[in-house]
């Protein structure tokens, strides 16, 4: 079969005459009378129709009409509208209401068969290259965030729970916690994902450039703006506009997109006409954006207008167990670029990395690894060519200094380092900690340590 054509017009003879040719085609055709009884066979018909040709003008509901309603029921079923009375104006105004072409009546058959032909061959084109990118999208996906531990899981599952929504996310974290990578996956993940994700720095511009740069400017808004230039906003209709350190857009900027969050409406600079966009927002920061609206430095109603959703990502300190699967992957990705095996780590480097305290999280973690397999002399990375020491000053005693750890992080490395202290006995461990055995067995388990 060719293609399934559904045709809707109020005359019987056309529809037989239409029905005729098509099916003598190889297209399989069903006709209908009149718009509603074809509304509700769309709802109802199992596989639907691949192309619908709609008559412009029929007595029980104006095809113009119907047309605004069958793409609102379905967006993606391509429809040629059929204009009788040579009336120019309502074949401009079915295309801007998302028709995929028209035909004048009387027209010739070749041009009925070329229009459908290629109508349907576009269809096919536009399907699989939705299969393409989404497959392409699950390779790499599966390429990028990299995790195990159970903090990131928890974090990851609420992001794929909220992709499917439009809600807005803002997604916190220290430098180098993955905030890009996650937006990222929240797009694919999302209706919008064959739409563009675009990501905009704002901390990265002045005020009046990055202004530009998000609601675009007219012809002559500035010296230099010799013509309209469409902002990311516009740019990224149908997909995702990630604003990443969102903390730092300034006050003027912070009123004109709580603008957009609640009116969904924005003007180009120099321009008074304001536009429209459908746009999803994710935004990003490291700073502490509630403090900032203690402090008067960030609107409050922007901050809720952001945090409809909350991803909190947990530094890579509260996650040793995602280290040395990082670390594996990146060994892989600069073997598979540099097109040699990949090195692999001591185990005295492993440990030595778990212990860290990464103030630069992932991002620092890919830096030592490329470092390592630059210094490393064989084909493993030892210690010694690591930029940080055994006792590490992070780990902290008594004193006050560093940065804070979890309990059961904290817990996590003073098992080990007594166990190191004693040679792996595990009495002796247990003695040290003033727990019984049995306890240090079961950290051991629950940490996964190994000696
Ligand atoms: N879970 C992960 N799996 C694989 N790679 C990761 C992961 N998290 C972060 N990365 C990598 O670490 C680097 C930093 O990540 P990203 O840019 O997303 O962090 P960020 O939180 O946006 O940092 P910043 O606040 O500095 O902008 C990137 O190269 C990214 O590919
Ligand atoms: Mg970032």
């Amino acid at each position: 079969m060719k293609g399934r054509i559904f045709i809707c017009d109020d005359e019987e003879e056309i529809r037989r005459y239409l029905a005729k040719l098509l099916k003598a085609q190889g297209y399989e055709v069903e006709t209908f009378g009149g718009p509603l009884e074809l509304l509700q066979a769309l709802k109802e018909s199992e596989g639907g129709a691949d192309l619908l040709l709609l008559d412009v003008r029929m007595p029980e509901l104006d095809g113009m009409e119907a047309l605004r309603r069958i793409r609102e029921a379905h967006p993606t079923l391509p429809v040629i509208m059929m204009t009788g009375h040579g009336t120019i104006d309502s074949a401009v105004e079915a295309m801007k209401l998302g028709a995929w072409d028209y035909l004048a009546k009387p027209f010739p058959q070749e041009k009925l068969y070329l229009l459908v032909e290629n109508c349907l061959e576009r269809e096919r084109l536009v399907q699989e290259n939705k299969a393409l990118r989404k497959e392409l999208r699950e390779r790499t996906a599966s390429e990028t965030l990299v995790f195990q531990s159970a903090g990131f899981a928890h974090v990851f599952d609420l992001a794929m729970r909220v992709a499917d929504s439009d809600s807005n996310v803002l997604i916190l974290g220290e430098s180098g916690t993955g905030k890009e990578l996650m937006a990222a996956a929240v797009h694919d993940h999302s209706p919008r994902a064959a739409g563009r994700f675009l990501p905009v720095n704002c901390a990265a511009f002045s005020e009046t450039l990055l202004e530009s740069q998000l609601f675009g400017h007219v012809k002559g808004a500035f010296t230099g703006a010799v013509k309209n230039h469409p902002g990311l906003l516009e740019e990224a209709v149908g997909g995702t506009l990630f604003l990443d350190e969102v903390g730092d857009l300034s006050p003027g900027l912070q009123a004109k997109l709580l603008r957009v969050l609640q009116f969904g409406e924005f003007m180009p600079v120099g321009s008074n006409r304001p536009r429209r966009v459908d746009v999803r927002f994710i935004a990003a920061t490291n700073k502490d954006l509630e403090s900032e609206v203690r402090q008067g430095r960030f609107r409050e109603d922007l901050f809720y207008r952001l945090n409809v959703i909350a991803l909190n990502l947990p530094p890579l300190r509260e996650r040793p167990e995602d280290i040395p699967l990082l670390a594996s992957h990146f060994l892989a990705r600069i073997a598979r670029k540099s097109r040699r095996p990949a090195k692999a780590l001591s185990a005295e480097a492993l440990t030595l990395m778990r212990e860290y305290h990464w103030p630069g999280n992932v991002r620092e973690l890919e830096n030592v690894i490329e470092r390592g397999t630059i210094l490393a002399r064989g084909e493993m990375i030892t210690a010694d060519v690591l930029p940080f020491r055994v006792d590490c000053p992070s780990i902290p005693q008594t004193d006050e200094q560093g940065p804070l750890l979890t309990l059961q992080e904290l817990e996590r490395r003073q098992v080990l380092r007594a166990l190191r202290q004693t040679d792996w006995n595990k009495t002796r461990t247990a003695e040290l900690l003033g727990v019984t055995r049995k306890t240090i067995d079961r950290k051991v388990k629950e940490f996964n340590l190994t000696p």
